[in-house]
């Protein structure tokens, strides 16, 4: 590795599986010590454990991140436990879909709230203390870079048929990660968005396929992408096959590297050439 993440601490939402685990370990695996959450404390609890189990240092919070009084015990949680937070990774989403007109206002509101209001709540119960730290580190004339990756999608890009609140709160997030570039570029944040396509993940098995729904808050929700539509990725998409966790997590870590200090406010998509 060309740097180390040794004296940095990360706080990684929706980490209890798939593509949010894969960053989890990737950040404590180039040092960071890193606080798990998930809305369900047994995979939030297992992705603690393999990085503990790897050496690594973490910790868990389980939690919903739209939840309005979460965020703060979150954000106050990590700086508890590792006295700081300078890593921010809002990846914690999920899919409800429907065409518009099967679509109701609870449906699209809850794709707002996570993958929109949820990412703001965080980042601005972490301003506190962010802006007091670095205004002291600018004030001792040194420059601590802090990371900003908020996880978006090609459907939030590009748009997708039967996603019109998961697109609209994906593309939501990006407003909102090129607004928090330039209120946060002065405190040497850097805040940028990874835009996934296809990842292997339980919100891309074949739609068909068994526990092709999850349970979130209460609520069964379908999830899974039409047997037509993974095959048709095989095609489209010009590295010929969707990606893996690890390769999603690639893409984040980049902007939570010292490999990124000078690159701020950017989407990467990473979704081995696919787009919508
Ligand atoms: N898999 C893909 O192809 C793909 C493509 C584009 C974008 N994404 C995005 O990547 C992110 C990760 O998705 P994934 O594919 O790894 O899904 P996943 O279901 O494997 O993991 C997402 C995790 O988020 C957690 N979560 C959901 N709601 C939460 C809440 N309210 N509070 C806290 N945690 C919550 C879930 O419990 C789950 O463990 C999501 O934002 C998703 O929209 C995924």
């Amino acid at each position: 590795m060309p740097f180390t993440l040794d004296s940095k601490t990360a706080l990684v939402t929706g980490a209890g599986r798939g593509i949010g685990r894969a960053i989890a370990q990737k950040l404590a695996k180039c040092g960071a010590a890193v606080m798990v959450n998930d809305l369900d404390a047994g995979p939030a609890s297992e992705t603690e454990a393999t990085i503990r189990q790897a050496g690594g240092r973490a910790a868990a919070l389980a939690g919903d991140v739209t939840d309005a009084a979460f965020p703060q015990r979150l954000v106050d949680a990590t700086v508890e436990r590792f006295g700081a937070i300078d890593i921010i990774v809002n990846n914690a989403g999920y899919t409800w879909d429907n065409v518009i007109q099967k679509t109701n206002d609870e449906q699209f509101q809850a794709m707002l709230a996570i993958h929109l209001m949820a990412p703001f709540r965080i980042l601005r119960a972490a301003s506190g203390w962010i802006r007091e730290n670095a205004k002291r580190e600018v004030a001792e004339g040194r420059r601590v870079m802090r990371k900003v990756v908020n996880i978006t999608s090609i459907a939030g890009t590009d748009g997708n048929p039967g996603q019109a609140g998961y697109s609209s709160g994906k593309a939501g997030v990006i407003g909102l990660t090129k607004t928090m570039a330039k209120e946060w570029g002065r405190y040497n944040v850097t805040v940028n968005a990874v835009g996934f396509g296809i990842i292997e993940t339980r919100l891309t098995q074949p739609l068909t396929g068994p526990g092709a729904s999850i349970e979130v808050l209460g609520r069964k929700i379908a999830v899974g992408v039409q047997p037509n539509v993974l095959e048709w990725v095989k095609t489209a998409c010009p590295l010929g096959r969707p990606g893996t966790p690890e390769e999603a997590a690639n893409a984040v870590l980049f902007f939570c590297s010292p490999l990124s200090d000078y690159v701020t406010g950017e989407v990467l998509i990473c979704g081995g050439g696919l787009r919508f």
